[in-house]
């Protein structure tokens, strides 16, 4: 603990909070970046607390998908499905779209223009196709199994361009990370093909599993990430997605695999594992169906009301981005527009 902890004191309730979910940041939260809690295991112990109740809710939830589905992601952290929507139900849903027209969220990351829409009820009303995909069975079980949380995920619409003539900023995304300190999923319907040109999606299979080398690293992580001031790397540990080198990678036995997938590929990823955004070649664009899946890891228990709960989170989060918008926007790092995509 130190100064800035009695500074904010008021602060406690939200800490403790904070503590006790999804909270993973070491630099807002004097708690979870306190270097004699981690010293004594703290990051570890809620890394270990959260990976038990994960496997105890996939173990009840295991009639959702198939023995095969469960195995590999399990066993590799991810699941790859070619030609996941019938050829007439993708093209339809491409078509919907690049041709969509409304609100769209752009900000930059590295090199990238990032464009995103928040898909709602309200956007789905629509748009027949991308409703449609929502209500995929197929889709709605894997994710409902794969998060854990029986809870259908957040979707969005994320159109990159690569390489857009845009001032630089740094970019999160092309370092090997972990997301957070718990399982949690994210998933990719891919509706433009990727390869080098337009950066696949990395990911370390296997890294999503708790090895005692994996603990190792993550504790001097934490201790590391505890740093205060100019000790600390800015680009780092702020929010508590460690990166990992190649060197590390080594040591824990890992190869990074790139996900170069044709059209109609869904990719559903366990973002504990080690995972970045492909570097792209050249100016090119890459547009996918994202989906977002992350909850209390520390409540054992998931929903039973996949679709009332999924309605909930919904509102909620758009109510949150409604309000990280306006910081957003006022600090120049986002820009809103009504209009298309850029293709
Ligand atoms: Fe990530």
């Amino acid at each position: 603990m130190n100064v800035r902890f009695f500074k904010k004191f008021y602060l406690l309730p939200k800490w403790l909070l904070e503590l006790l979910s999804w909270g993973k940041s070491f630099k807002n939260n004097p708690i979870i970046g306190s270097y004699w809690l981690n010293r004594c295991g703290l990051h570890v112990v809620r890394i270990v607390i959260a990976h038990g109740l994960f496997r105890f809710r996939l173990l009840l939830l295991s009639p959702l998908v198939s023995a095969e589905d469960r195995r590999h992601f399990r066993q590799h952290g991810f699941i790859l499905k070619h030609n996941f929507l019938p050829e007439g139900d993708f093209n339809q849903l491409a078509r919907e779209l690049q041709s969509y027209t409304g609100q769209v969220r752009e900000f930059v990351e590295g090199t990238t223009l990032t464009q995103r829409v928040f898909i709602t009820a309200r956007e789905r009303a629509q748009m027949p196709a991308m409703g449609a995909l929502v209500e995929n069975p197929g889709l709605d079980r894997l994710m409902r199994y794969c998060s854990s949380k029986n809870r259908r995920p957040l979707y969005y619409v994320e159109n990159l361009c690569n390489h857009a003539n845009v001032a630089p900023r740094p970019d999160p995304q092309r370092d090997l990370h972990a997301d957070t300190f718990h399982p949690c999923v994210k998933g990719w319907l891919y509706i433009d093909a990727t390869s080098e040109s337009n950066g696949p999606f990395i990911y370390v299979p296997g890294s999503h599993r708790l090895s005692w080398r994996r603990l190792k690293w993550e504790y001097r992580q934490s201790l590391e990430a505890c740093k205060q001031g100019a000790r600390r790397d800015p680009g780092r540990y702020w929010d508590g997605s460690f990166r990992v080198s190649a060197a590390d990678l080594e040591v824990m036995g890992f190869e990074p695999r790139a996900f170069r997938v044709p059209a109609n590929t869904l990719v559903v990823a366990n973002v504990y594992g080690f995972h970045s955004r492909g570097e792209a070649s050249e100016p090119s664009h890459r547009m996918t169906v994202w989906m977002q899946a992350r909850d209390n890891p520390f409540n054992p228990l998931f929903t039973p009301w996949p679709k009332a709960t999924a309605s909930a989170f919904e509102w909620g989060w758009s109510k949150v981005l409604t309000k990280l918008d306006r910081a957003k926007l006022a600090s120049g790092e986002q820009r809103n527009f009504a209009g298309r995509f850029s293709r």
